[in-house]
């Protein structure tokens, strides 16, 4: 079903012109541990010059980049304590090529090719955040250009201890309130052992729409949509992470960490799509959930999906993939719970012409694990709906997509129609994410096209009539 969708996608000028490649951020106003900021006019500075001819820079200016190779700024910063800290890179970049920076940390190389897009114009300073081991006291942080362009415009870089701010929320977030889940049954529960339906929004791919995920829109998500989850949609192939595994998944710990501060679950999808067959990535995706849950393991808040929609692939070659996948995960994170896609995109095969009972006979040799459910309203009409409530009784799913529209992810909404779902899912305490967070251009994204370049997320005025309408699914509880 979703196949159409991703033609679609890779098709639009739209989002080819919008590909953005790295997680944007705002600096955390409510810091505890007084993050530092140190101007780029005062580094060490090589292959490049102070300036100050464009508007909306700190301190007494910025550094332009000499357009080569190997132009660099070195900071040198201080760390109260050694550990995991975050870099917080404010820029300007008035092109539209990305300009990747190498950051080396004392002479180490430790993060590659972090992308630094476009800003729209010189004037314009965005953030780049990304995460790195410092040693106590004083820290060498080399950011060198890595191709002929030269760096971006940089401002400055600010330095903060990572995951120690701000406290994770009132205590009234989803997280506070329900902890660690666990699948108990057919359902999701608590960490009590209460039935707790999740309900929030996916992102669209994050290599094209990561601009949508930053501070401002997360606030949104948390606050005043009161999501109780985000689902990360991280594709493989399509521009995703086989492009730059190290990249992607620094993105995807960023990710983790903007959700935990905010008391939100997040979903970690392994979006494989094309190729359907999950273990055409196998090898990736160890390396990369390896790390993922090694790394959150001690959080309450991670849910892995590790295969987002499998197709043209039996149920057997993806219940192989699952029980291999499900132990390596397990290995790092024992207590967590896995989501695994079914055949026929996540349809446990209504959309092949079988029906769900090729999972029921032959189901996944694991615990602690949910299997996942897609619709579109408007393509999928009463088979699939009855199709998910008889699986609903029988095995535990979450319905990790779904769309008001056409499997395409847009067209006209059906909101009768998915009034149904919502109800059936309401019944049956079936968690669901609905696609997407973003401003594509298609009815199925909730913002506004142009939305995501500005800092106004909240309330419906920024939003399409299926954001309308699952804001207020989410909020009505
Ligand atoms: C322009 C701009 C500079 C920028 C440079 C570049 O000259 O004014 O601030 O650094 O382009 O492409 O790097």
């Amino acid at each position: 079903m979703a196949r159409s969708r991703w033609i679609a996608a890779v098709l639009s000028p739209a989002l080819i012109t919008t590909v953005i490649t790295a997680a944007v951020f705002t600096i955390p106003q409510t810091a505890s541990a007084a993050p530092v900021t140190y101007q780029s006019e005062s580094a060490t500075i090589s292959q490049g010059v102070v300036e100050s001819n464009h508007t909306g820079f700190t301190g007494s200016g910025f550094v332009n980049f000499d357009n080569v190779t190997g132009s660099y700024v070195e900071y040198t910063v201080n760390a109260a304590a050694a550990g995991r800290h975050s870099l917080v890179f404010r820029y300007a970049n008035g092109t539209t090529a990305n300009r990747p920076l190498d950051i080396t940390v004392n002479g180490t190389p430790t993060v590659s090719g972090l992308g630094f897009p476009g800003t729209g114009a010189w004037t314009n300073w965005q953030s780049v955040t990304t995460q790195v081991n410092l040693v106590a006291g004083t820290n060498r942080i080399r950011t060198t250009a890595t191709t002929a362009n030269g760096g971006p415009n940089a401002d400055s870089l600010t330095v903060d201890v990572a995951g120690t701010e701000p406290p994770p929320g009132p205590g009234d977030t989803p997280v506070a309130k329900n902890g660690q889940l666990k699948v108990c049954g057919t359902k999701l529960c608590n960490e009590r052992g209460q039935v707790v339906q999740l309900r929030g929004m996916s992102t669209h791919g994050i290599q094209w729409y990561s601009q949508c995920v930053k501070t401002a829109s997360l606030d949104a998500l948390a606050n005043d949509w009161k999501a109780d989850i985000l689902r990360v949609a991280m594709y493989i192939q399509e521009g995703g992470y086989e492009t730059n595994p190290r990249r992607f998944t620094d993105m995807m710990h960023g990710y983790i960490e903007e959700a935990t501060k905010r008391g939100m679950y997040v979903l970690v999808d392994w979006h494989q799509l094309t190729p359907g067959d999950p273990n055409y990535n196998t090898s990736r995706a160890k390396t990369f959930f390896t790390e993922i849950a090694q790394r959150h393991k001690d959080k309450k808040n991670i849910i892995y999906d590790i295969a987002n929609e499998p197709n043209n692939v039996s149920w057997a070659n993806v219940k192989r993939y699952a029980e291999e996948m499900i132990p390596v995960i397990r290995a790092q994170d024992p207590d967590s719970v896995v989501f695994v896609g079914t055949h026929g995109w996540s349809t446990f095969g209504i959309s092949d012409g079988q029906s769900e009972t090729s999972v029921f006979n032959n189901p996944i040799n694991a615990t602690n694990f949910m299997y996942t459910f897609h619709f579109y309203a408007a393509s999928h009409r009463d088979n699939y709906l009855s199709a998910l409530s008889r699986i609903a009784d029988r095995v535990p799913v979450f319905v990790t997509e779904f769309g008001t529209q056409t499997s395409s992810g847009d067209g006209g909404n059906d909101f009768a129609m998915s009034q149904r779902y919502i109800d059936l899912m309401a019944q049956k305490q079936i968690g669901w994410t609905n696609w997407n967070f973003s401003d594509d251009s298609r009815s199925g994204a909730v913002f506004k096209s142009g939305t995501c370049a500005g800092s106004n997320f909240t309330g419906t005025g920024p939003l399409k009539p299926a954001g309308v309408w699952v804001r207020e699914r989410i909020l009505n509880r």
